[in-house]
């Protein structure tokens, strides 16, 4: 079994910080983001991945180089075009060889292991097992109509949703999918999905499992999303990192990054500096994401600043 993690994306959500940081590679309570992603595919047994990367391939390889600092062997390949989950798995053929694979999505954090599903994916030895989570609003997920342990049907982001079962991020496929890939067309959105590889498979007649995931599973994406997964990983707890330095009165759920300096007289809360970030604030600071040179005036809140760039 190998791993192929997708962190082609440019994070446009979290512009301007991804702009100098690729999100793949943006701390999360201090640890980059694809460190979770490395955790859980180890923890499934999992020691050889590949990552898709896409313009940011300079700056993943040389954070992450060959994998031994993460006990991984990593390998790299590189998404020409953003043309969707189902073009950029397509890169990463050659690495997997005909092996079966998990598929991770790079910004997913999941609080619960993995294993038990690859796991259930290796004893029924079937084509494709997909992660799935109850969700409230399943219009902007893959949402899967589930019959038994079976996945019978798959749209992606129904205006009209049949099930509330999100796609929650994780694939493990067999060989099988390397046979449905080219006869893709693209969506409306103009993206090889992945979902409709899926359902390739499923009208194929091949067996497409269902794991409902029961814990939490964050993705990191956007400003509110990237502050709910902090405040859950630091549980709510300030997390200051090495070197750094903070004056101001400190609230709940705040990470300072390694060498920051930060002076915010009003008070830092539901936010995070940046590694080596100088912030200097004459109000309060409070849910946003700060990193480089930072001087303001008055008080920031739900920002993503780094220093003068615009978004
Ligand atoms: C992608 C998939 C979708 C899945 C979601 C999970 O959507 O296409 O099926 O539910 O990831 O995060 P995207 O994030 O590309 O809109």
């Amino acid at each position: 079994m190998k791993g192929v993690i997708l962190a082609a994306g440019k994070g446009t959500r979290l512009y301007p910080v991804t702009r100098v940081i690729p999100k793949p590679l943006l701390p999360i309570a201090n640890r980059m983001t694809l460190e979770y992603a490395f955790d859980q595919l180890k923890g499934c047994g999992i020691s050889e991945v590949c990552i898709v990367v896409g313009e940011n391939e300079a700056q993943i390889k040389e954070a992450l180089g060959g994998g031994g600092a993460f006990g991984l062997k990593l390998a790299y390949v590189r998404q020409t075009e953003p043309k969707g989950l189902a073009h950029a798995v397509g890169f990463a053929k050659d690495f997997v060889a005909g092996d079966d694979f998990v598929l991770y999505l790079g910004d997913a954090i999941y609080d619960q292991s993995l294993k038990p599903h690859v796991d259930r994916f290796r004893e029924a030895r079937c084509a494709n097992l997909n992660l799935v989570k109850p969700v409230d609003d399943p219009r902007r997920f893959g949402v899967a109509n589930v019959e038994g342990e079976r996945i019978v049907k798959l749209v992606e982001k129904p205006a009209e949703p049949e099930s509330n079962l999100a796609m929650a991020g994780m694939y493990v496929f067999g060989p099988q999918i390397w046979d449905v890939l080219p006869g893709l067309q693209p969506s409306l959105r103009g993206e090889y999905e992945i979902t409709d590889a899926i359902q390739t498979l499923i009208d194929r007649g091949e067996t497409v499992l269902a794991g409902v995931y029961e814990g939490q599973w964050f993705d990191t994406g956007t400003l509110d999303s990237f502050l709910e997964t902090t405040r859950f990983l630091t549980q709510g707890a300030c997390l200051v990192g090495e070197g750094a330095t903070v004056n101001g009165p400190m609230g709940d759920a705040v990470v300072i990054g390694p060498g920051a300096v930060v002076n915010v007289s009003g008070g830092i809360e539901d936010s995070v500096v940046l590694p080596g970030a100088r912030v200097e604030i004459g109000g309060s600071l409070r849910h946003a994401v700060v990193g480089g040179d930072c001087k303001r005036a008055t008080s920031v809140e739900n920002s993503v600043i780094y220093g003068d760039l615009n978004e």
